[in-house]
This record gives structure tokens, C-alpha cells and sequence, in this order.
């Protein structure tokens, strides 16, 4: 079906598509505000994938008979979808990964490995997921190179005087998150590559909170590499993409070895094959590469613009109830257009855990913990936070329905 409108995006037409928005929990309809962990796969998806597994399945790497040549080219055509979504020059600089963290560690592996020293800094920002954090901190210690992180100020935005401090000519990479996962903070992205650039850096943007729901251009922000998750923007789990510009993917040396991704095998050594296959050995994703094509096609048929402006919308909206209760607390920026779909809070007095569980009692799903950003909870000085994430099928009334909730827990903690 069409999602296309003049103005708004059709939310009740686009729930039609998630029977599982549909399900009850002792009578009460599923409130699903846990998108920054995963997103709701809608059925046009679904249906591609199934329809994959009942008529085309086969293993790939083109065999010669009709099925693995059918399997073959939906799962090497995904790879060309998804570069012309993030305008990458072609499929030779979009690596099939299982998630954003495998991107991440690809990438501290392969290069980081090789290439860090001493003398070298990895410059990260204070507001990053362990996905990079944790990978980076041990790859620092494996090669000896230190970690710095930008200051991530009152407001929940980056100090960008810092970051132009902290990254100078010592600096090997600058590793930034797109859109946090907890403070909803879009942060300037280009701005950072430019400053990795000029002294010769490379940049890499986790933009596992970012492509599922703004238009992301990897070209315009220059990024050397970016990555992202299949399960966070409709598509199914299990797969996620590493982005890298042709050129350096090239002179990389792979992390994982095996088969599909050689060129010529002797007994003393190998050489590697063509882009991006050098980098995806073994059995790929390949019902869940035709599943992520199958999420772009129904992204893309609602606008990605429309979609981040209903994001915007639904979280300014959260911002501004939850803020005038007085005894919240929200973390990062006010609504606008450097929040993305998502508020983390907490209510006075109540633990981040009892509250999600009195939520889970409205069935309102919301997430509790550091959502994989210790260091930076230990900054804001709580152990943890409940958030609520939105995406495109989410509405203002379910954001009522998780503020009136919060009497609930008043009153059982009170
Ligand atoms: C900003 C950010 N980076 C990385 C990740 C890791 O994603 P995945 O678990 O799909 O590897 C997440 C997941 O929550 C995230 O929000």
C-alpha cells in the first residue's frame, strides 16, 4: 500500500500493517514505546521474507542452479538498495553485518588493530553506547592507544569547543554517535568528520539510532564509515550494515576469515575477493537481507522526512508533558530538531525498574537501565533511566496514556 499524503503520515493505515500493535495484555491494548531497542516489523516485510524461505532459498555465492542464482542476486540486489537509501556509491562500500556492533568491531578489528599505536587517540564522546565505547577501550588497550571522549554538556549536547580541543593531530579516529540512544541528542555529525579530516582523522558514526528514522546521507557527512541496524528500522534481526568508502575498504585486511570472501587458496595463503564480499565470509543473512530491502521499500514509500518529522513531533510533545510534571526528570535536549524520537526520564523517588514494571502493568512497553550507557548515567548521577522511544506507528495518545501512568507509581511509592 501507499503512505503517501499530502501533509501528515496515515498512522492508523500504517498500523493496519503490525498485527502485533494489535495484541492485549489482560485487556489492554500493547502500547509499544521501546523502539530505540527494536522496532515492530510490519507485514510487507514479513511477507518477503517468507516468501523468500518458500521460493527462492538456497545458499548463495552464485551456484549454478536457478535457486542459489535467484537467492544470489536478491541478497547482492539488498546490498545496492541499501547503499542508493544512505547514497553510498554502490554495494562495494556496504559490508552485511549482524548488527551495529559487529559494524563496530569490524572496523576496531580490522583496522584498529592494525593500524593503532601509542601515539595514537581515539576520540569518542561521552554519550557512546557500549557498542563503541567498550570496543574502542579494549582495542586502546591491545594497542596501547589512548581514549579521550568530547564533553557532553548540561543541556545533553556535545561540547563542540572541547571536541575541537580534544581532536588534533594525535588523534586516529573520531567514533561519534549519530542520534544517542539516551539523551536523543542529534549530534552534529559532519561537523565532527570535518574536524577528524582536517587533521587527518578518520570519522565513524554509529547510526544505529539515525537511519532508522531521519534521512541520512553518508555522502554529505563525509563519514569514513557508519553503521547501523536492521532491527531498529522495521527490518528483521539479524542483520546490520557496516558502510566504508571504497578506497579504504580496500586496503583493509578482513577479521573474520573463511568462505565466499576469497579470491585464490593455496596451502601457505590466500587472497581476498571483491568488495563488500571480503568482508562477509561464511553463510550471510540472506532472508534478512531480503527482509532489510523489503523495510527500506517501506520506509522509503512513506518518506523518511515525514517520518523524522513525526518523530520530532511525538517527542516534543513527550518533553512537554513529562516536563511539566514536576517531579520528572528528563535527560537531554528539549524537544526540536536536534532530539530525535526518544525522552529518557526518571520520576522522583521511584526506581527506573519499578516504574517500567508498573508501565508493563498499562502494557506500555518503555525500557529500564543505563541502556548501554553506563558511564554517561554515572555522569548524569543516577544508576538508571526509563525511556520511552517512538517510531512511525506511535501516537500522542499513547504518550497520555504513559504520563497518566506515572499516578500509578506516585502512588504505590509515595
Ligand atoms: C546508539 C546505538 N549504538 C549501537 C547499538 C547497538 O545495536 P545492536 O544491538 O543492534 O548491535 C544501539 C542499540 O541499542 C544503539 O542505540
Amino acid at each position: 500500500m501507499s503512505h503517501q499524503q499530502a501533509d501528515a503520515i496515515d498512522v492508523e493505515a500504517i498500523r493496519e500493517e503490525f498485527p502485533i500493535l494489535q495484541r492485549e495484555f489482560d485487556g489492554q491494548q500493547v502500547v509499544y514505546l521501546d523502539n530505540a531497542a527494536t522496532t515492530q516489523t510490519p507485514d510487507p516485510v514479513v511477507d518477503a521474507m517468507s516468501d523468500y524461505y518458500r521460493e527462492s532459498n538456497a545458499n548463495v555465492h552464485r551456484g549454478i542452479h536457478h535457486l542459489s542464482q535467484e537467492a544470489s542476486e536478491a541478497y547482492e540486489v539488498a546490498h545496492d538498495r541499501v547503499a542508493e537509501f544512505i547514497n553510498a556509491d554502490g554495494r562495494e562500500e556496504i559490508i552485511f553485518t549482524k548488527n551495529t556492533t559487529e559494524g563496530e568491531n569490524l572496523l576496531a578489528y580490522s583496522w584498529g588493530l592494525a593500524e593503532l599505536g601509542p601515539e595514537d587517540t581515539v576520540v569518542l564522546t561521552e554519550m557512546e553506547h557500549h557498542a563503541s565505547l567498550v570496543t574502542w577501550q579494549q582495542i586502546a588497550k591491545r594497542t596501547g592507544a589512548s581514549v579521550e571522549y568530547i564533553r557532553v554538556d548540561e543541556t545533553g549536547r556535545l561540547d563542540m569547543d572541547h571536541a575541537a580541543e580534544l581532536i588534533d593531530d594525535d588523534t586516529a579516529i573520531v567514533s561519534a554517535v549519530h542520534v544517542s540512544n539516551t539523551l536523543g541528542t542529534v549530534n552534529p555529525v559532519s561537523e565532527l568528520t570535518d574536524l577528524a579530516h582536517e587533521h587527518g582523522a578518520l570519522s565513524f558514526i554509529d547510526g544505529a539510532q539515525a537511519v532508522p528514522n531521519r534521512p541520512v546521507d553518508v555522502t554529505e557527512i563525509d563519514a569514513d564509515f557508519y553503521a547501523f541496524s536492521g532491527h531498529k528500522m522495521a527490518g528483521p534481526t539479524g542483520i546490520g550494515v557496516l558502510y566504508g568508502k571504497q578506497n579504504l575498504l580496500e586496503d583493509l585486511n578482513p577479521y573474520l576469515y573463511g568462505g565466499g570472501m576469497i579470491r585464490k587458496v593455496t596451502f601457505e595463503d590466500s587472497t581476498w575477493g571483491e568488495l563488500p564480499w571480503k568482508f562477509e565470509p561464511g553463510t550471510p543473512p540472506i532472508a534478512e537481507a531480503v527482509g532489510l530491502h523489503a523495510a527500506v521499500d517501506w520506509l522509503e514509500a512513506i518518506g523518511m522526512d515525514r517520518i523524522e518529522t513525526h518523530e520530532e513531533e511525538l517527542a516534543a510533545y513527550a518533553y512537554d508533558r513529562l516536563e511539566a510534571e514536576e517531579d520528572v526528570e528528563i535527560y537531554g535536549p528539549e524537544g526540536g530538531p536536534d532530539r530525535g524520537g526518544l525522552v529518557s526520564f526518571n520520576l522522583e523517588g521511584v526506581h527506573a525498574h519499578d516504574l517500567t514494571s508498573i508501565m508493563n502493568d498499562h502494557t506500555i512497553a518503555v525500557r529500564a537501565g543505563d541502556h548501554c550507557t553506563q558511564p554517561l548515567h554515572d555522569k548524569l548521577g543516577v544508576p538508571a533511566s526509563t525511556r520511552a522511544s517512538f517510531y512511525v506507528y506511535n501516537t500522542r495518545d499513547e504518550v497520555d496514556k504513559l504520563v497518566a501512568a506515572l499516578d500509578d507509581a506516585r502512588q504505590l511509592f509515595a
